[in-house]
């Protein structure tokens, strides 16, 4: 074990200092341009052995300042995708060709400026579907077993019911205007049981001093994940005033009720998240329909190009299609389908048998 003279500075202003240079430390991590380089240097200042696989180093405050100003002059071809880290799952099968950092850093964020990381640089692990995989997602649907299961059914029936009367989506053609307008709309309510279900089970576990049983993970990775959906459609669409009125209603009321009904029970809430994405993939499968049809108005979608930000999520081919997103899209929606259906019939200390990444 190797005492530097970062850990004496540590030693010598205590542990808020401490605190502050571990998290330095953490963000300075990604930013290490050569993996091999971030090997040596944790090895000259880590407290734990390199081939333990979990390195933490110390960085000085130099070098995270210069970090810093290198991505405001937007040079962020030096910020390593958290999946190529040492401590991640390296994934092991891959739809298409990995966008160099070269190519990443060429990118513009969506104003136009070449002044930040592109969206999506920072992510947490995620799958990444093949072809075979996407293409093979079908409509599925859990039969209720018992009073919570029917009843978070027939909630998400009447939502589903009513969202369509009031957007009038059941009415009239289903042109791209109407599409992005729910793919928006929907992905800003989508992103928030993750999250909120995070938070409790964080909570729990400071509040009762015990461990959590590995779910947080899981459902920060699904809330950025349904994040990354809606930054992926917000690059077709500009949102109206009305429009983000509505989103701001929408989540104050859903994060109360959604928060409210996890602390009752939060066996109904990722039941009731199952069947909610279920008619997700019932939604993006009609959409699919919708751009294969030759003749209608959503069949430029079969040509239309990729945002970069989905080309870079997804690990997509560089040509990829608006189809070809919406089939990933569809993919992450059947995984979360799965993922909350097993959470929910899981007893809330039993341990998740989901991994980072998977
Ligand atoms: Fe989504
Ligand atoms: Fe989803």
């Amino acid at each position: 074990m190797v005492v530097c003279g970062t850990i004496r500075q540590v030693t010598r202003h205590g542990p808020a200092f401490m605190s502050i240079m571990t998290t330095r430390a953490m963000s300075t991590q990604v930013m290490t341009k050569d993996p091999c380089l971030f090997l040596r240097v944790s090895c000259n200042n880590c407290l734990l052995s390199p081939l333990s696989g979990q390195v933490r180093r110390l960085a000085d405050s130099k070098e995270v300042n210069d970090n810093v100003e290198k991505l405001r002059r937007g040079e962020s071809e030096s910020v390593r995708n958290p999946e190529d880290l040492p401590h991640f799952r390296l994934p092991t099968i891959q739809s298409g060709t990995e966008v160099p950092a070269e190519e990443a850093s060429k990118d513009v964020n969506s104003s136009g400026k070449k002044d930040m990381p592109p969206i999506g640089t920072y992510v947490l692990p995620h799958p990444i579907w093949t072809e075979e995989q996407v293409n093979e997602v079908k409509v599925t649907h859990k039969e209720p077993e018992c009073l919570v299961d029917r009843l978070a059914y027939r909630t998400v029936r009447l939502f589903r019911g009513g969202f369509d009367l009031l957007s009038g989506f059941k009415f009239g053609t289903r042109n791209e205007k109407k599409w992005l307008n729910r793919i928006c709309f929907l992905e800003t309510v989508a992103g928030v049981p993750g999250m909120v279900a995070a938070m409790m089970r964080h909570m729990t576990s400071l509040r009762r001093l015990q461990r959590d049983q590995g779910w947080i993970h899981t459902l920060l990775e699904e809330a950025e994940n349904e994040r990354m959906h809606l930054l992926t459609a917000l690059q077709l669409k500009e949102p109206s005033t009305f429009f983000r009125l509505c989103v701001i209603g929408a989540q104050g009321v859903f994060v109360t009720m959604f928060g409210i009904s996890y602390v009752i029970n939060a066996k109904f809430c990722h039941r009731f998240v199952g069947y909610l994405e279920e008619e997700a993939v019932k939604t993006y499968t009609k959409c699919l329909e919708d751009i294969d049809q030759p003749d209608g108005p959503m069949k430029h979608w079969q040509t239309q190009a990729a945002p970069d930000v989905a080309i870079r999520y997804w690990k997509m081919k560089p040509d990829s299609t608006m189809r070809d997103v919406i089939l990933a899209i569809r993919a992450d929606e059947a995984h979360h389908r799965i993922v909350n259906h097993s959470l929910a019939s899981l007893r809330k200390d039993e341990f998740n048998p989901y991994k980072p990444g998977q």
